[in-house]
């Protein structure tokens, strides 16, 4: 429901790790769902994950168990585009990270939504004026909506307006995030790492720098950032939680975007090259019995 209490038809292309969080959220609310993805098999894991969140919400108290079937029942599973965005008001893409994948679904995505409907994107690290470039007049249609994992608890829809998005679709995506129940902000320019991304950024690098430094050992840094300022995880266990290669990937674009303050450590760059991941590789800046 929006803010007045309004359904909405959304589709969410992409049912993986965000895409099924988010699917989750937008039916929970009272929104009628379609989740899109190219792999029955993705959108059967990402029905089943749902199913499990639901449990642990109704055996913590958030949920009625009545209301599992309920919201379920607003989902409908799809593998094609057309079909799904016919007569939608809302479409978040959340799709894998690579942008000729996100230039082929938009465009198809375009080719068969209603004129008006808005068009999200969960890209984390992609420009979204190059995202809805390939739709001409359509680009401002385009919007960054930007969950965090895992949707279903994170408080926060980063929105980032990109060159061309219009007040009205960024309006219409920030009623429609709280309508999720969510806080927003919005990036009002364009630019790489937007606020979120650039500001754990330079916590990380610090953290990292620290290490180098010789000054704490991984747990006391971890811990510092924990209790001093409530974080739920420090930033050296987030990046072996989250995975090394991922943290440098993140670091090389900031650092070729915004410039030296950005540059990835050595101590990082030697982790991943030495195939120290992190949780998937069973090793990273902590132990995890790889
Ligand atoms: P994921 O790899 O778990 O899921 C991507 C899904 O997209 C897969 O199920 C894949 O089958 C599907 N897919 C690929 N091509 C498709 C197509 N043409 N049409 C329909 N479905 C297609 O990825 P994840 O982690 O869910 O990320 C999705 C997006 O969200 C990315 O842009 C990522 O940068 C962004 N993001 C990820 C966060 C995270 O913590 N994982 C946090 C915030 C944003």
């Amino acid at each position: 429901m929006t803010d007045n209490g309004t359904v909405q038809k959304v589709a969410v292309i992409g049912g993986g790790v965000m895409g099924s969080g988010i699917a989750q959220l937008a039916a929970t609310v009272g929104h009628e769902v379609r989740l899109v993805d190219v792999s029955p098999e993705r959108l059967e894991t990402a029905l089943a994950a749902i199913g499990t969140s639901l449990d642990r919400f109704i055996r913590s108290g958030r949920l009625e168990t009545d209301q599992r079937e309920e919201i379920l029942g607003r989902i409908t599973p799809a593998t094609r585009i057309p079909e799904a965005v016919e007569g939608v008001d809302v479409v978040v893409e959340a799709v894998l990270e690579r942008l000729e994948v996100k230039h082929q679904v938009m465009t198809e995505v375009a080719a068969h939504a209603p004129a008006e409907a808005i068009l999200g994107t969960n890209t984390s690290q992609l420009s979204i004026t190059a995202i809805g470039s390939v739709l001409g007049e359509g680009a401002s249609r385009v919007v960054g909506m930007h969950f965090f994992n895992p949707a279903v608890l994170m408080r926060l829809v980063e929105l980032v307006k990109g060159l061309e998005t219009s007040e009205d679709t960024l309006r219409r995506a920030e009623d429609f995030a709280r309508s999720l129940g969510k806080e927003t902000v919005v990036c009002l320019k364009d630019s790489p790492g937007f606020l979120t991304s650039r500001i754990s950024a330079i916590l990380r690098m610090e953290a990292l720098h620290m290490l180098e430094e010789g000054l704490a050992s991984p747990e006391d840094i971890d811990k510092a950032v924990r209790l001093a300022f409530n974080h739920p995880m420090g930033p050296l266990e987030l990046g072996d939680f989250n995975g090394l290669d991922t943290y440098l990937d993140a670091l090389t674009g900031l650092h070729a975007a915004h410039g030296e303050r950005f540059r990835p450590p050595v101590v990082l760059r030697n982790m991943v090259a030495a195939g120290r991941l992190g949780r998937k590789s069973g090793r990273g800046f902590y132990d995890h019995g790889g």
